[in-house]
């Protein structure tokens, strides 16, 4: 069967844009902040999304519990009941062109418990949210095991408020290194400008897990690793917007945040959480990463999104 992938309406009016050096509809004309802000509220986050205005998130990033019995946050009876809480609230505070991401995973379960399939059946059938993107983010260590395959991946799904979605590929392409530029320079069906720019990193991502040892781990059982957090933040928010991620943990997403000049909205209802935070902020600082960024924990919302208000 021949390929048909050129008929596709979407990638022809991709390829007519960029041919006439036109703009896509959800392009957005972003300046770089010159400091940037970041509230960490200790907070039980559907109480806290209920006091966010509506339209007002570019990026909501989110690693929730997982219904896994990981630790004391982690068991649930009724794990879609309490999720269809804040899953309502998500596609309100949205901006049009925002994106809603959700970590999670599937494949320990089998008691019929709650987990991240039930999200997406739920939000399939009681949201208007568009479906994406489902990203494997494969690792290449973990548990053996001896009655199933060994699991080696774990799922980021991806969804946006409406089909003006802003996603920057650029900033998180992968660069072809020397010698496959060279031999893709030679083919003439090539777009000279997208070889020097490189690849789309896929649906599938290969990044290794934090390791005991890592210098990034900063205490948190669960801690995602920076660059996963990064490729999503860098392509789906931009500078100077709002990312808000509810169940926080470390703040691995705050401490990106800070460093790609995003501003972070960071909720998690464990005063633990400052503590791990701080610890990224330590190893920012360890790492001489300098940006201008202000942290206030705790404040209140309405100050807090005063000062967003006045840049
Ligand atoms: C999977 S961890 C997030 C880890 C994070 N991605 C990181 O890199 O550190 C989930 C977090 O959700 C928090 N949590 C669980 N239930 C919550 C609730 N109702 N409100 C706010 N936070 C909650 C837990 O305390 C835990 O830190």
């Amino acid at each position: 069967m021949p390929n048909r992938s050129h008929f596709n309406a979407g990638h022809r009016g991709m390829n007519y844009l960029n041919k006439n050096g036109k703009k896509h509809s959800s392009y957005v004309d972003f300046k770089v902040p010159k400091k940037t802000y970041h509230g960490f509220f200790i907070q039980d986050s559907i109480k806290f999304l209920k006091n966010l205005p509506d339209s007002s998130i570019q990026l909501i990033l989110i690693d929730p519990p997982y219904n896994l019995d990981l630790a004391v946050w982690d068991t649930f009876t009724n794990y879609i009941g309490w999720a269809k809480q804040w899953l309502e609230e998500v596609e309100r505070v949205l901006t049009d062109n925002g994106s809603f991401v959700i970590f999670g995973g599937y494949q320990y379960q089998n008691g019929k418990k709650g987990d991240l399939l039930e999200i997406m059946h739920h939000l399939r059938h009681n949201s208007n949210l568009l479906f994406v993107n489902l990203i494997i983010w494969y690792y290449k260590t973990g548990m053996g095991a001896q009655r199933f395959f060994s699991n080696r991946h774990e799922e980021i799904l991806w969804y946006a408020k409406s089909k003006k979605y802003y996603f920057n590929l650029d900033d998180v392409r992968i660069p072809f290194d020397e010698k496959t530029k060279k031999v893709y320079r030679k083919d003439k069906r090539l777009n000279p400008k997208s070889i020097e720019k490189g690849k789309n990193p896929t649906n599938v991502w290969e990044i290794g897990r934090l390791q005991g040892s890592s210098t990034e781990r900063v205490g948190h059982p669960t801690q995602k690793p920076l660059e996963v957090i990064r490729r999503l933040v860098r392509g789906l928010s931009y500078p100077g917007s709002t990312v808000l991620d509810f169940f926080a943990g470390s703040g691995t997403t705050g401490r990106v945040c800070i460093e790609e000049d995003r501003h972070s909205i960071l909720v998690d209802n464990d005063k633990k959480s400052l503590d791990y935070f701080n610890k990224h902020l330590n190893n920012m600082k360890l790492e001489k990463f300098n940006k201008n960024y202000e942290l206030l924990v705790n404040p209140t919302l309405k100050d807090f999104l005063d000062k967003l208000k006045k840049l």
